[in-house]
């Protein structure tokens, strides 16, 4: 065969080698993709995969100040309740965080909460907590078009089952604004996300 030819032969296998992987690619990121899903009602169908995202920080027990402004009933009694929070921020948007300290559209947060446990059954440890029980997980969704047709940017919904029977819903409306919205919006440091109690993300926020 001639030069030319081969150079021709050579050129059509690589692209076809090049447009395989490229599809592959895109399958990939598809498969990944952490994007919000909804039901046709416009419900937030519960993520299940973010113990593959990024862990940007945990806390115990946080209680509020006396008097704190868009405090609910509800998170009056977290104290008492001693969870823990572990907190996954979706990988295409902690990505995008690094790079333009803003959240994007689309962004999807998961707290894991856990009930602390003192004991165990073998009596090995006698001080502290560890993650206990699994209680389910609350999300906050950054979304400006609301399948629910909420004009609200960011979005709160709660699939726990607090008393540890582990019936977890499948998919959840998004609480009321006065809920959930209305402290995040007040006393989170970033575009409502709580930055300040999260180490990975202060020290992309503040370096
Ligand atoms: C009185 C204030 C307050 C109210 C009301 C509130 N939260 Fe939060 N929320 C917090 C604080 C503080 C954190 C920081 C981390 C933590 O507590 O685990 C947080 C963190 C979160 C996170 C982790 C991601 C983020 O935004 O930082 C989710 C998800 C969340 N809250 C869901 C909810 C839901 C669902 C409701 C309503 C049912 C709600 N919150 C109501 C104070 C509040």
């Amino acid at each position: 065969m001639k030069t030319w030819t081969w150079t021709l032969v050579s050129c059509a296998v690589a692209i076809a080698v090049a447009s395989v992987v490229a599809s592959l690619h895109r399958t990939a990121r598809a498969d990944s993709s952490s994007d919000p899903q909804y039901t046709s009602q416009g419900n937030l169908v519960r993520p299940k995969d973010f113990q593959g995202w990024i862990f940007v920080g945990s806390n115990l027990g946080l209680g509020y100040a006396q008097g704190v402004a868009a405090n609910t009933v509800r998170e009056l009694a977290r104290p008492s309740l001693g969870e823990y929070h572990n907190i996954y921020l979706a990988p295409e948007a902690y990505a995008e965080y690094a790079k333009t300290k803003t959240f994007p559209d689309k962004t999807v947060l998961v707290m894991d909460v856990y009930r602390a446990q003192t004991k165990e059954p073998q009596g090995i440890v006698d001080q502290g907590s560890f993650n206990g029980l699994s209680l389910g997980t609350e999300v906050a969704v950054k979304n400006k078009n609301r399948p629910d047709g909420s004009k609200t940017d960011w979005a709160y919904y709660d699939f726990t089952d607090r008393s540890g029977g582990g019936r977890f819903p499948t998919d959840a409306a998004a609480q009321p604004d006065g809920e959930c919205y209305a402290c995040h919006k007040a006393h989170a440091s970033d575009d409502n996300v709580w930055v300040q109690f999260y180490p990975v993300l202060r020290r992309i926020k503040n370096p």
